[in-house]
């Protein structure tokens, strides 16, 4: 297993991107996790200029503005479709909230920063997209060393095509390319795959239990994170987030039921554009792992571990402020 000392989420922020980076900081702080590095960001969930305000609101609201941000790519390599909006018009929800002292960016872009990064932590880093893939493609362009130098890279994109999955998935979809050019450069000992078909499947949590028992706990961040998902709440009741998911993964292995090797791409042309083939072969033949099934009851847990993490902590201290 690799070494997975230090973290960068490379993402859309987006709601569930909120989510999955308040995770990995609170895992990080109260179960000795992995260390986030860094945030780099693209388009995706709604404009960069938006996803890079969204990542300083959430680090504001984690009280962790000393995580450096790096702002990435504002298109996709050849076309760039429409940006999401599923999480609102600003990605997070449309409450209005305006957050003062936001920490400004880094003046270093993120493609540049994921491959200095990667050789100051050589080996030691394990990079995670829940985002549009252009930056990561374009780390692997600009330096072919970067995939050997990083402990892993952690993508949460595409599907495992079936029946209710036949059709190009959300992040695959806005960078076609670019995810061509990550499977091109990917192996299987570096490269692991989340597709948001097996979350849908493994990870199929209702609404009700997302609003009544995980939205329930009372802390601020999770007040925030209840407003950052008020629009798409509202869309199902159905609650399947690919962003925490993927960060669980990485940071608490043992909610991995199974992993798959596969000859893992995506078509470029035509009316399947941004479909992904897929076959599932041995680890020789195989440019990627992937992410089969995940642990749905260990996955509740986890998550109502490390969201009260946070409010036990609360507590202790209202406690000694008391006394
Ligand atoms: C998720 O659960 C709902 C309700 O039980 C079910 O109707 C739906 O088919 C499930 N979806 C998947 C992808 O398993």
């Amino acid at each position: 297993m690799e070494k997975t000392h230090k973290i960068i989420i490379d993402n859309d922020a987006g709601g569930d991107d909120a989510m999955a980076i308040f995770l990995a900081l609170l895992y990080e702080k109260h179960y000795n996790g992995p260390k986030l590095i860094a945030l780099t960001t693209g388009n995706g969930n709604t404009d960069e200029d938006k996803v890079f305000i969204n990542n300083q609101r959430i680090l504001k609201v984690a009280k962790r503005q000393d995580v450096p941000i790096y702002r990435g790519s504002k298109s996709s390599l050849v076309k760039t479709p429409k940006v999401g909006f599923y999480y609102g018009h600003d990605g997070l929800g449309d409450i209005g909230e305006e957050l003062t002292d936001l920490v400004p960016a880094q003046t270093e872009n993120a493609v540049n920063a994921l491959v200095k990064l990667s050789e100051i932590h050589k080996d030691e880093l394990s990079v995670i997209t829940i985002g549009t893939l252009t930056n990561v493609a374009l780390a692997m362009k600009l330096d072919p060393g970067f995939i050997d130098r990083i402990g892993h890279l952690y993508i949460g994109a595409g599907f495992i095509r079936d029946e209710e999955n036949n059709e190009a998935e959300f992040n695959a979809h806005m960078d076609v390319e670019a995810y061509q050019v990550v499977v091109q450069n990917a192996k299987p000992d570096k490269v692991t795959f989340v597709p948001f078909s097996q979350v849908k499947k493994h990870l199929n949590l209702s609404r009700e239990w997302r609003e009544t028992v995980l939205g329930a706990i009372d802390t601020d961040i999770i007040r925030h994170q209840n407003l950052y998902e008020q629009v798409s709440l509202k869309v199902s009741d159905r609650w399947q987030a690919l962003d925490p998911a993927v960060v669980a993964a990485v940071v608490k292995q043992d909610l991995v039921d199974e992993y798959k090797y596969s000859k893992h791409g995506i078509i470029l042309c035509g009316d399947k554009r941004g479909f992904n083939t897929n076959t599932f072969v041995s680890k020789n033949d195989a440019n990627a792992r992937i992410i089969y099934s995940l642990r749905e009851e260990e996955y509740k847990q986890f998550l109502l571990d490390v969201f009260n993490a946070d409010r036990s902590k609360l507590d202790t201290s209202t406690k000694c402020v008391d006394c």
